[in-house]
């Protein structure tokens, strides 16, 4: 018998869950709980941390999951490393559904950065306005240059102080388009946007307006994930996930 474990928190876990419930697969559906008012999946669905690789190993052998698909964001590497650690520790294999890295192409002005510290010092020293597109972690290393005014779109309005002191707040929840994030550039006077390099179309419409007002982009790169050769096979669409269920060996 099979039963999946998705880790969500992306567009592409919730199509690979709306196929899955339409397969009448037996799946769960996971969230970490970082929104207020997550998307609805057609699968039953449950909510919070496993408590490190351990705990989400015991919830493994708990709940009978005898395959476990990795569909979190391509930063969520702590998540990603716990699911390869756990699924070693609990003999359940795993795939990942991630969607490949935007690339940049003619016109576009991106800098390329591997961590949030190398973006901070990409930003300059003068006053600037800065599309912080980053959603809502990670903002306090960016108070290290805070002459800086930063717009940020976040799904939910900040519960606390932000660690910035200029800051404009956009609630908004994507997918976004482009003559959309133009205009919101524009209204804000954008300067650079800083990014990171998430991949797929629900947020790449404010690279597409960074060319077109040709801004530079300072774009950050994915965290590794830490696992051996075959152990966390990468696939890219759901019918490749949905093949890798019926044989996850190949
Ligand atoms: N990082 C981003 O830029 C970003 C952007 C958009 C969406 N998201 C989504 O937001 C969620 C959190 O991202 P993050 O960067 O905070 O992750 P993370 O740093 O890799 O994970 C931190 C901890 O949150 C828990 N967690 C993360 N994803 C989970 C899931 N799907 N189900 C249950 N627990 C989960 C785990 O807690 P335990 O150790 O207690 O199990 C994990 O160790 C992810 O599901 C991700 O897909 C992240």
């Amino acid at each position: 018998m099979t039963r999946i474990l998705l880790l969500g928190g992306t567009t592409e876990a919730s199509s690979l869950a709306k196929t899955l419930a339409e397969a009448g697969a037996d799946a769960v559906f996971s969230y970490a709980g970082r929104t207020a008012m997550p998307v609805r999946q057609p699968l039953p669905t449950r909510v919070g941390g496993f408590g490190g690789s351990e705990g989400l190993a015991a919830y493994l052998l708990a709940e009978a999951i005898t395959h476990v698909i990795d569909a979190t964001h391509p930063f969520a590497a702590q998540m990603s490393t716990n699911a390869v650690q756990a699924c070693a520790a609990a003999g359940v294999p795993l795939c990942a559904f991630e969607r490949p890295a935007w690339q940049a192409g003619e016109g576009d002005s991106w800098l390329h950065t591997d961590s949030i510290e190398s973006a901070v010092s990409a930003l300059p020293d003068a006053p600037a306005r800065v599309f912080l597109a980053i959603g809502k972690q990670n903002l306090t290393q960016f108070a290290a240059k805070p002459q800086h005014h930063y717009l940020l779109r976040l799904v939910d309005a900040p519960e606390a102080d932000l660690p910035l002191p200029h800051t404009t707040v956009e609630i908004a929840r994507g997918p976004f388009d482009v003559a959309g994030d133009t205009a919101l550039m524009q209204r804000y006077g954008i300067t650079h946007v800083v990014a990171k390099n998430a991949g797929g179309m629900g947020a790449a419409a404010k690279l597409t307006a960074a060319r077109e007002l040709s801004l530079p982009v300072i774009m950050i790169g994915r965290p590794q994930v830490p696992a051996q050769a075959g152990q966390r096979p990468i696939l890219g669409s759901v019918a490749e996930v949905m093949a890798w269920l019926s044989h996850p060996a190949d």
